[in-house]
């Protein structure tokens, strides 16, 4: 009698065999893709190395139509989507173009919840002051301000006042001349809306987009290290050259132009990603195009860091609350 009960030690039959054939390479296949994916998410690390502190730095929204909101939609779910979830995101101001103010920063508040970043961090630009006191109330009250996230200080300097160029005042002068010198343990990250005049970055070669009196800038940076300057406003594309650009001549700090959300001539929806991995004194600097869904460049730019980062959970000085240190 024949039994049509499966033999129990023979689990593959010809035909589970043929698919198991056929199928088995596929899933390595797929696991090989995935692993290289996630390897270029995350800065070019295999997937065992420490998950690196992602930093998404954009700029420059400036809807000038309801269809214009949709180029940040775009952005945020191109990183909501995107296996590198940021661990912070860094705003380099411009969130209006010239009307509906109010309306347009409690949007910018509500829509970007969309994404699991928890902490932001934001600074006005120059179209801020055309309703600053509607961005002080809505997005943030404190114009300067300094977060410590691990070992990195990040220096957050707004425009102070109406202008195309970024005026910064004496006293914020001060204060971040003063963080800088008595922070040289850490990584120090400052974060402007204009970018600084004799920084390299091709857009400082226009006045229109720089700070004021840059030249007192310049002269802390060849005694004192910061690493990074972020910089947006200029609105100009990736493609071009010196869009970040290290300067030697002004202590090695690397200047990032962020390019912009809104979309101009011969210009996609851009931002920047910083990828820094503990325990190394490279971060990876990658260039976002986030309409195409792609990497200007893939492997990123290697940026040299005065420090090896040292996350907050390895770190003593930081505490777990407010990362805030005014
Ligand atoms: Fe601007």
């Amino acid at each position: 009698m024949i039994s049509d009960i499966k033999k129990p030690n023979n689990p593959l039959q010809p035909i589970h065999r043929l698919k198991a054939a056929v199928l088995l390479p596929l899933v390595l296949l797929c696991a090989l893709f995935t692993d290289s994916m996630a390897t270029q998410a995350f800065g070019g690390e295999r997937s065992q190395a420490p998950k690196p502190f992602v930093v998404w730095a954009h700029s420059d929204i400036q809807p000038r139509s309801s269809q214009e909101k949709q180029n940040y939609l775009t952005a945020l779910r191109d990183i909501r989507d995107s296996m590198a979830t940021p661990d912070m995101a860094v705003f380099g101001g411009d969130i209006v173009q010239h009307s509906h103010f109010r309306e347009m920063f409690l949007w910018f508040m509500d829509v970007r919840k969309i994404l699991p970043i928890r902490e932001w961090y934001e600074i006005a630009g120059n179209h801020e002051w055309r309703a600053i006191n509607e961005y002080r109330t809505i997005v943030r009250r404190d114009l300067r301000y300094a977060v410590q996230k691990g070992n990195i200080l990040f220096l957050f300097m707004s425009n102070e006042e109406a202008g195309r160029r970024t005026h910064i005042s004496d006293d914020t002068f001060r204060w971040w001349e003063e963080k800088v010198r008595t922070g040289s343990g850490n990584i120090i990250i400052t974060v402007t809306h204009g970018n600084l005049e004799g920084s390299g970055l091709i857009s400082s070669s226009l006045e229109r987009l720089t700070v004021i009196n840059s030249e007192r800038f310049r002269k802390v940076l060849r005694r004192h290290r910061v690493d990074i300057w972020i910089s947006g406003h200029s609105h100009f594309p990736g493609w071009m050259p010196k869009m970040h650009y290290r300067n030697v001549d002004l202590g090695g700090t690397v200047f990032i132009d962020t390019g912009a959300i809104r979309r101009d001539f011969m210009t996609s929806i851009e931002s920047r990603l910083l990828f820094l991995t503990p325990g190394s004194d490279t971060a990876i600097l990658r260039y976002r195009d986030h309409l195409h869904r792609n990497y200007f460049t893939v492997s990123g730019y290697r940026i040299p860091l005065s420090h090896p980062f040292i996350p907050d959970s390895a770190s003593k000085s930081v505490s777990a609350g407010s990362a805030i240190v005014k």
